[in-house]
């Protein structure tokens, strides 16, 4: 059965990194690293601290075709499982990096990030995009999935249009995800890991609830036992 956990690992401490994915690893699916700790840790540190799980490594690459099919290239050899692009690169940027991709024996699934849940109607505004979010995330789903893109990263909120509009087959990664009483942090509209899963998220991405339980591990145990 998939593991559709997903531990999101923020911290650029390499050594509590390394600690909290030896107790969380046999409950998830992948564990996610991002820029905090790939940009201070490297290659080098990644593959330490991967110890050879199933990694998402969420690094939103977005720069001109050429340079993210390059960046993408000089990624493969470290074997991660899921790798990010930012959708607004455009068709041609995303068919670079899925093309990219496809030259690896195991190739990572490519997934696109549509409009960052941190910008809200006034904030897309701002950037030159009218219509709000909605609109917005649908269209880049859109771009993203008719150019090569496996998934995308999505809100819980956001699963049944995708759906609606994608079917079955797109791979939606969906953090924003809360326990029931557990704290929101700066996370505004969440929702309990069994309704993610029940809408149609193929894997949920937690973080702090896991994180920053006093134990991690039965965190991560809890949470997979909820979904499975
Ligand atoms: O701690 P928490 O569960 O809120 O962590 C969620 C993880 O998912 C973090 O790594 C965060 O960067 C990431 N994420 C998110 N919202 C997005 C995309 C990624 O919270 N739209």
């Amino acid at each position: 059965m998939t593991k559709r956990l997903i531990a999101a690992i923020d911290t650029p401490d390499a050594a509590q990194a390394r600690m909290l994915i030896d107790a969380v690893a046999p409950h998830c699916g992948l564990i996610k690293l991002g820029l905090e700790f790939f940009l201070r840790h490297g290659p080098q540190g990644f593959t330490q601290a991967a110890s050879g799980h199933p990694i998402f490594l969420d690094l939103k690459l977005h720069d001109i075709p050429n340079t993210v099919a390059a960046a993408v290239r000089s990624l493969l050899p470290l074997g991660a499982s899921m790798l990010t692009i930012h959708a607004g690169g455009g068709a041609k940027m995303i068919a670079a990096a899925a093309q990219a991709a496809a030259t690896a024996p195991n190739r990572p699934k490519i997934l696109a990030v549509t409009v960052l849940t941190s910008l809200d109607a006034a904030g897309l505004a701002e950037t030159g995009v009218a219509g709000g979010p909605a609109q917005q995330v649908l269209r880049l789903a859109r771009l993203a999935l008719e150019n090569g893109a496996d998934g995308l990263v999505c809100s819980a909120h956001e699963i049944s249009r995708l759906r609606d509009a994608f079917g079955p087959k797109p791979l939606l990664v969906v953090p924003g995800i809360r326990p029931a009483g557990t704290a929101l942090g700066d996370q505004a509209r969440v929702m309990t890991p069994q309704d993610a899963v029940a809408m149609g998220a193929d894997y949920i991405v937690v973080g702090r609830p896991i994180t920053q339980a006093a134990d991690p591990a039965a965190a991560a145990s809890a949470i997979a036992a909820a979904i499975s």
